[in-house]
C-alpha cells in the first residue's frame, strides 16, 4: 500500500528519494514525506502528491543518507502530521512504516504513561519511540530496531535511520515487502524494485522476519534473534523504461495497449506443436502427480479473482477437473479444508497482496500443493509457492489491472491444456486450444483498433449513475471484469450479475437510467442470452452488447463486435472492450485514471 525508499552513498539522497517515490506512488498516494541525515535529521512531510512533497523541500536539502515514504492512510487521516516519517521526541530516530501495527494502542498507552509525548495518530510513531529508547542500551541501530519489532505485533516493512549515525540504514520485513538495491558504493532499498531500477538492477528480496543494515559500501542481513543470512541477488529484467508512460496519456491506456504483446510474452515458448502441448517448466510436477489432482481451487482478489473463475472454467471445460475460484481474502478465514488431492492455485500480479500471501501460507501450513500464477517475479507470494507460471507482462503500474489479467487467463489455458492432455483432452482438441491461442495476439490488436468507436460508447453512457453487467457462464467473469474496471477508475456503480440469475432479482432495477453492458459470446448459451436481452428491453433498459453475432446487433441499442475464437478462449478476448469502455468512461468524466481514489495497486494490508 504505502511505498518506502532509501538511500545511503556519496549522492544526494532527496533527489534519489523523491524519484523512487514518484515511482511507487501507485501504491499509495495521500501523503508524502522523506528525511535525510546531516548533521541531525531534516524532514519534510506533506499531505498530497509526491509532487507536492517535491515542491515543498528546498533546494539545500543535502545528506547522503536518507528514507522517504508515500502513504495510503490505515491508522489516522492522511495529513502533514500523520505523514511519515516519524521521529521520537529527541528528534534521532527517523521511521518510514508500510503495514498495520496491531498492538500500537497498547504500546502508546504505555509510553505515554511513562512520559513519551506523541504528535501522530499513527501506529508507526510508537516504533520511533521505542526504537530511541532501545538505541540508548543496545548501542546499535540494528539491535535497537530487532528489540523494537520483537515488541509489536502486526505486519511492517520499515527503514529506519539514526541521527547519531549517519552512514546506515536498517530495513526490516514482516509481511510488507522490502527490495535492497545493490549500487557501486551506494546501496538503496524499497518497498518494490519499480523504485531501483533506474539506478541498479541487482536487487535482493528480505523475506518476512528478516532485516538488513545497509551501508554505502554493502549489506548484511539478518534474522530477529541476530543470526546472519546468506542472500544471492537478483537480475531484475525490467529498466526504467518499462516505468514509463511510453508516450500514452496514462498507464492504463499504454498498459491495455501492450496486451498483444505481453499475451505474446506469457505464451512465448509454451506451446508445443508436435504432440499438442504447454511446456510449463515451473509447476514442478510429474505427470503422475498431475493425475493424482482430483479437484483444482483457485484463490486470489479483486481482478485476480475474476481472472481465476477463467481460470476455473478453462480447467474444467479441457481437463474435466472439478475447479473453482474463490477470494484468497475469504479463502483464509474460513479455516478451509486443506486435502490432498485438491492442486491450490494462488494468482497475483504483484506477487505481494497480504490476503492472498497468506492464504498461501495457510495452505502450506496445512500441507497443501500451491502453485503461484505471478507477474513479479521473485515477489512473496512467488517465492511462497512451490512452483507455478510467471505471467512476463512487464510492470503493471496503473492501479486497475488490465494486461496482467488477460495474460493470467492465457496462463490458465495454458495450465487447463497441460492438464487436459496429461487427462483425456484429444490431440485433435489440444491442437485447436494452440491454433487458438496462437491467434490471440493479432485479435488482440485487432480490438484494439477499435478504440474510438468504443471511446464513442463510453462517452454515450459515462453519464449513467449505475450499469448492470451480465454474462452466461463464460461471460459472468468477464462482466465481474468489466463491471469491477468500470467502477474502480470511473466511480460509475457497476453490478455484474449471471444473465441468468436477472430475473431472480435484479430486473427490478432495470430500467431507463440503469443500462446493461451485456456479453454475450457465440457459444451454446446464445440463444438464451438472446432471450436476456428482449427481457432488459422490454423493461424500458438499454443495451450494450459485446459478442460476436453482428445480425444479432439488432438486439441490442450499441453493439461492439469481437473477433471470434475457440469458445473456450472467448473470454479472453471479450475482456478488452470492457477495459477500454471503462478507461474512455474515466477519461470523460474527468477521473484520476492511474490513480483512483482510496486505491492503491499493491494491498499489504489486511
Ligand atoms: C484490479 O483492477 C484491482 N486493482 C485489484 O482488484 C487487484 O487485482 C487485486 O488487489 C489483486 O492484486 P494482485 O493481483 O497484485 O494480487
Amino acid at each position: 500500500m504505502c511505498g518506502i525508499v532509501a538511500y545511503v552513498g556519496p549522492k544526494d539522497a532527496a533527489p534519489i528519494l523523491l524519484e523512487g517515490l514518484q515511482r511507487l506512488e501507485y501504491r499509495g498516494y495521500d501523503s508524502a514525506g522523506l528525511a535525510v541525515v546531516n548533521r541531525g535529521l531534516k524532514v519534510r512531510k506533506v499531505k498530497g502528491r509526491v509532487a507536492d512533497l517535491a515542491a515543498a523541500v528546498p533546494a539545500r536539502f543535502k545528506g547522503g543518507l536518507g528514507i522517504g515514504h508515500t502513504r495510503w492512510a490505515t491508522h489516522g487521516a492522511p495529513s502533514d502530521v500523520n505523514a511519515h516519517p516519524h521521529l521520537d521526541g529527541a528528534e534521532r530516530i527517523a521511521v518510514v512504516h508500510n503495514g498495520i501495527l496491531e498492538n500500537a494502542d497498547e504500546i502508546r498507552a504505555k509510553l505515554v504513561a511513562d512520559g513519551v509525548d506523541f504528535v501522530s495518530e499513527t501506529d508507526t510513531e510508537v516504533l520511533a519511540h521505542l526504537i530511541a529508547r532501545a538505541v540508548k542500551e543496545t548501542g546499535t541501530l540494528a539491535d535497537a530496531v530487532r528489540t523494537a519489532l520483537k515488541a509489536v505485533v502486526g505486519t511492517y516493512g520499515i527503514a529506519v535511520v539514526d541521527a547519531e549515525r549517519p552512514g546506515e540504514v536498517v530495513v526490516a520485513r514482516n509481511g510488507s515487502p522490502i527490495v535492497i538495491g545493490i549500487g557501486e558504493k551506494e546501496m538503496f532499498a524499497a518497498s518494490d524494485v519499480a523504485a531501483l531500477v533506474r539506478y541498479t538492477r541487482q536487487v535482493v528480496h528480505l523475506e518476512d522476519g528478516e532485516l538488513a543494515v545497509l551501508k554505502a559500501d554493502g549489506f548484511h542481513t539478518f534474522t530477529m534473534d541476530a543470526r546472519e543470512t546468506a542472500k544471492v541477488p537478483l537480475t531484475v529484467d525490467w529498466d526504467a523504461g518499462h516505468y514509463d508512460t511510453g508516450g500514452y496519456e496514462h498507464y492504463l491506456l499504454k498498459e491495455i495497449n501492450e496486451q498483444p504483446e505481453t499475451v505474446a510474452r506469457t505464451l512465448r515458448g509454451r506451446i508445443d506443436d508436435r504432440f499438442h502441448i504447454a511446456h510449463l517448466g515451473g509447476l514442478n510436477l510429474t505427470p503422475h502427480e498431475t493425475r493424482a489432482f482430483r479437484r483444482v481451487k483457485i484463490i486470489g482478489c479483486g481482478s485476480a479473482y475474476y481472472s481465476g473463475q477463467i481460470g476455473a472454467q478453462l480447467i474444467e471445460e479441457l481437463a474435466r477437473i472439478p475447479a473453482d475460484a474463490e477470494p484468497a481474502s475469504e479463502f483464509r478465514y474460513r479455516n478451509p479444508v486443506v486435502e490432498h488431492d485438491t492442486l491450490y492455485v494462488a494468482i497475483s500480479q504483484s506477487g505481494e497482496t497480504y490476503d492472498t500471501l497468506a492464504a498461501v501460507q495457510e495452505l502450506k501450513r496445512k500441507g497443501g500443493r500451491v502453485l503461484g500464477i505471478v507477474n513479479t517475479v521473485g515477489s512473496a507470494i512467488a517465492r511462497e509457492c512451490d512452483g507455478g507460471i510467471y505471467l512476463h507482462a512487464g510492470p503493471e503500474v496503473s492501479v486497475a489491472s488490465t494486461k496482467a489479467f488477460t495474460s493470467t487467463a492465457v496462463a490458465f489455458a495454458l495450465l487447463a491444456l497441460h492438464f487436459g492432455r496429461v487427462h483425456d483432452l484429444s490431440p485433435a482438441d489440444g491442437r485447436r486450444i494452440c491454433e487458438g491461442l496462437r491467434r490471440l495476439p493479432e485479435q488482440i490488436r485487432e480490438i484494439l483498433g477499435r478504440e474510438e468507436e468504443i471511446a464513442a460508447l463510453a462517452r454515450k453512457y459515462a453519464d449513467r449513475p449505475s450499469m448492470m453487467f451480465v454474462g452466461r457462464v463464460r461471460g459472468y467473469p468477464v462482466a465481474r471484469e468489466g463491471a469491477q474496471k468500470l467502477k474502480e477508475i470511473s466511480y460509475v456503480h457497476a453490478e455484474a450479475y449471471p444473465a441468468s440469475e436477472l430475473k431472480h432479482g435484479p430486473l427490478a432495477l432495470i430500467g431507463p437510467d440503469m443500462p446493461t453492458v451485456a456479453v454475450v459470446p457465440d457459444d451454446e448459451l446464445l440463444d438464451k442470452n438472446l432471450t436476456t436481452l428482449g427481457e432488459i428491453r422490454a423493461r424500458g433498459g438499454q443495451v450494450l452488447m459485446v459478442g460476436h453475432r453482428m445480425a444479432e446487433a439488432k438486439l441490442a441499442d450499441d453493439c461492439i463486435v469481437v473477433p471470434k475464437n475457440e469458445v473456450e478462449l472467448d473470454p479472453i478476448l471479450l475482456t478488452i472492450p470492457l477495459q477500454l469502455f471503462a478507461y474512455h468512461a474515466a477519461v470523460a468524466l474527468g477521473r484520476d485514471v492511474d490513480k483512483p481514489r482510496n486505491l492503491a495497486k499493491s494491498v499489504t494490508v489486511e
